[in-house]
C-alpha cells in the first residue's frame, strides 16, 4: 500500500536522518520524511519533560508502525546554558550509539530542521563529539511558510527582505525593529510571540500597523487560528503563536 502511494525502495538505511515534520498538520510532511521514518528502526524525538509526549511525534504519529521504537530525548526549555548543552550533548550520545549499534535512527523536528530547531543543536553536538555518526537532513516545512499559506499572505515579492525572529523582549526593542523593516522593505515574521502579544498587539495598533498583519497560532493544529492581526485581542497567547508583519508593498502588482 505505502510502495503504490510512494514508490521506490523503502530499505532501512543505517545511519541518523534529522527529520522536519512541519508545523502540525500530519500531510504536511514531505515524501521523503515519510519515506525516512518508514523506514527506521529507531524513531527519536525531542521533548521538554520525559513525560511529555512531544510535538514532533504527535504530527508524525500517522507515518510511524508499532514496531518501531520510541526514543524520547530530553531538550529542556530552560534558559541556564549548562543544563541545555549537557542535554544536548546526552541527546547525541544516545544517537550515536544508536547508530553505532547498526540502527536506522529518524530524529524528529517539528516545522524545518535547521530553523531554532532541536535537531541542530543535535547536529552541533554530533558533530562536536562524534563526528564520524553519519547524518542525514530533510528539510520541513516551517511554521511560517505554512502560516503564510493558510492565510494566503504573499511572504516577499520582488525587491522584498523577509527576516524571521523571535519577537523582540520588549517595545522600545520592537519599535527600532519596526523602523529598520520599514527602511529596508522588510517583512517581518516574529516567532515566538505568545505571551508577547499582550503589549505588541497595542503597539502596531498605535502605527497603524494591524490591518494587514496577519496572526498564526498552531498552524495545522485542529485549534488552529489564522487571523488578521486586527481580529486578535491583546490577550496572552500561546508559545505556538507568530506574527507576519508587512509595511509597504512593491509598485508593480497585479
Ligand atoms: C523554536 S521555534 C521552531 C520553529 C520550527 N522549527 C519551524 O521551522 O517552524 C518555535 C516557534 O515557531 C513558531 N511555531 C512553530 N510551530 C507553530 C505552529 N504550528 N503555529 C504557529 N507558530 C508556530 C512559534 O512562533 C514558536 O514560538
Amino acid at each position: 500500500m505505502f510502495s503504490a502511494e510512494f514508490p521506490g525502495a523503502l530499505a532501512p538505511v543505517a545511519g541518523l536522518t534529522l527529520v522536519g515534520v512541519g508545523p502540525g498538520d500530519s500531510q504536511l510532511l514531505t515524501v521523503a520524511a515519510v519515506r525516512a521514518i518508514r523506514a527506521a528502526a529507531v524513531v527519536a524525538y525531542p521533548v521538554a519533560r520525559l513525560e511529555a509526549e512531544g510535538m514532533a511525534a504527535q504530527i508524525a504519529a500517522p507515518w510511524m508502525g508499532p514496531e518501531q521504537r520510541r526514543l524520547p530525548l530530553l531538550f529542556p526549555m530552560v534558559s541556564e546554558a549548562e543544563p541545555r548543552r549537557q542535554a544536548w550533548h546526552a541527546a547525541a550520545a544516545v544517537l550515536a550509539a544508536e547508530v553505532a549499534s547498526g540502527q536506522a535512527v529518524v530524529l524528529l523536528c517539528a516545522g524545518d530542521t535547521s530553523l531554532y530547531a532541536s535537531a541542530s543543536y543535535a547536529l552541533l553536538a554530533l558533530a562536536e563529539r562524534h563526528p564520524t555518526c553519519p547524518v542525514a537532513v530533510i528539510p520541513g516545512i516551517t511554521a511560517v511558510a505554512a502560516a503564510a499559506a493558510a492565510g494566503r499572505w504573499p511572504l516577499a515579492l520582488q525587491q522584498d527582505a523577509l527576516l524571521i525572529r523571535p519577537t523582540p523582549d520588549d517595545p522600545a526593542q520592537l519599535e527600532a525593529l519596526l523602523a529598520e523593516a520599514a527602511a529596508a522593505a522588510t517583512v517581518l515574521a516574529l516567532l515566538k510571540l505568545g505571551h508577547r502579544w499582550a503589549w505588541v498587539r497595542p503597539l502596531l495598533a498605535q502605527r497603524n500597523l494591524l490591518v494587514g498583519a496577519l496572526f498564526a497560532q498552531r498552524v495545522g493544529w485542529p485549534d488552529q487560528l489564522v487571523a488578521p492581526a486586527l481580529e486578535v485581542p491583546a490577550d496572552e497567547q500561546p508559545y505556538f503563536s507568530l506574527l507576519l508583519i508587512r509595511q509597504s508593498w512593491p509598485e508593480v502588482l497585479p
